[in-house]
């Protein structure tokens, strides 16, 4: 193994949000932070070393995206996923969040209906809000510990007149990787009611063995035709600080209807470092992922197992992809602000709660596990000793 995913590596005052941005958020000093969803590893070598070649350059003018960028984009897609990509499907954004924000604005009407599945990433609800649309929710059915789709549900929903459906694939916080089966079912009945799908695939490449992400639009031509998939490199590979992203349209109209928002919003130009960490992370970035995958699918074992010793309330929903466990604390029967209450000011543990993906996710915590396995043990020593004293505690009472 060429990189040490073992070190515990200072991020304080580096103006990150995970651990410089934290005691704001929770009010709480000295937390352990186990929330946003970024890695504690260094970038792959290759990346770091594309970047600093490129400072040491020095000029720092604006950028286009050259051959090389579209190439390596094309390249991934067909190596990691085995889907055949057009480069003139690949649109840029300065990440996946203000592309489904543009698209939802310009493709969509003030008040139209638009769809998500909580419990989902805060921000794809958020996102629907703040434009002035409709929120419609399917929520996600959850049964022995594993959440499927509720299709009848969904079928409901759609009946009533929806524009847009965004998908969350794989699932953050949930994990899964929706299998092919799912995925048809879900874009056939999007192709009968009219209803484009916004394919939020920015956990993509964050597989654990076993299992396969399927992109949506890779399904067949007609689901292709009516899919924005959003993609990036910046969860793969650690680089959510760089701000960039791949948005893959394959229709020609909706292409040309993306592009002209970006241009009107004036957000066509890339970042310096996100061309070069693009291209480099695509390119030479493989082996580092794999790395990075295995190390953390020992962290999610070791969670696993150390609940089940010795906290068997805290049931972890067995993820198929990303670096996110979504833990199951209902058994502790804990209110949330007993849970943040124990989290925060005894365990001193900052994990993101379960409300914050929607009411479904009321009784539940979601940990980081892309951190030094250390950090990992230290966090479930902590919430574990504080759980148990908070228990004999209420007992004395
Ligand atoms: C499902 C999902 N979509 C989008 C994002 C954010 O992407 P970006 O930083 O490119 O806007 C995240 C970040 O956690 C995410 O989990």
């Amino acid at each position: 193994m060429n990189s040490n995913f073992d070190e515990d590596i200072n991020r304080y005052h580096t103006f990150s949000e995970k651990w410089d941005g934290v005691e704001k958020i929770y009010y709480e000093p000295d937390l352990l932070p186990l929330w946003v969803a970024d890695m504690d590893f260094r970038s792959p070598l290759p990346v770091r070393e594309a970047m600093a070649k490129r400072i040491e350059h020095g000029v720092f003018g604006y950028n286009i995206r050259m051959e090389s960028y579209y190439n390596a984009i094309v390249d991934w897609m067909d190596r990691k996923h085995n889907w055949t990509i057009q480069q003139e499907w690949i649109c840029y954004s300065p990440g996946v969040m203000p592309a489904i924000s543009l698209i939802i604005n310009d493709f969509t009407q003030p008040g139209d209906h638009i769809l998500v599945q909580p419990p989902v990433y805060a921000p794809l609800s958020e996102v629907v809000i703040k434009n002035n649309r409709k929120l419609v929710e399917n929520p996600l059915k959850y049964e022995n510990n594993r959440y499927t789709i509720d299709f009848i549900d969904l079928e409901k929903k759609l009946a009533q007149g929806i524009k847009v459906l965004i998908l969350c694939s794989p699932q953050n916080p949930v994990g899964r990787v929706w299998g092919e089966e799912e995925l048809t079912i879900l874009a056939q009945k999007c192709i009968e009611r009219d209803v484009l799908i916004i394919s939020d695939e920015i956990h993509s490449d964050l597989i654990y063995q076993g299992n396969k992400h399927i992109p949506l639009a890779s399904l067949s031509e007609e689901i292709a035709q009516r899919s924005i998939v959003c993609n990036a490199p910046t969860k793969t590979f650690n680089l959510p600080g760089v701000q960039t992203a791949n948005i893959i349209i394959p229709n020609e109209k909706l292409r040309k209807l993306y592009k002209s928002a970006l241009n009107r919003h004036f957000l066509q130009f890339s970042n310096t470092f996100g061309v070069i960490a693009t291209e480099s992370a695509y390119r030479y970035g493989a082996d580092w992922l794999n790395e990075c995958m295995a190390y953390v699918e020992k962290n999610l074992s070791l969670v696993d197992s150390y609940l089940k010793e010795h906290v068997p309330e805290m049931k972890v929903v067995q993820p198929e992809g990303t670096y996110l466990a979504w833990i199951d604390c209902q058994e502790l029967k804990f209110d949330t602000p007993t849970l943040m209450k124990c989290m925060l000011k005894k365990a001193k543990v900052a994990p993101v709660f379960g409300k914050t993906f929607g009411s479904e996710g009321e009784g539940f915590l979601r940990l980081n596990l892309a951190a030094p396995r250390s950090l990992i043990q230290r966090g479930l020593q902590q919430m574990s000793t504080a759980i148990h004293e908070y228990r004999a505690a209420r007992k004395n009472v």
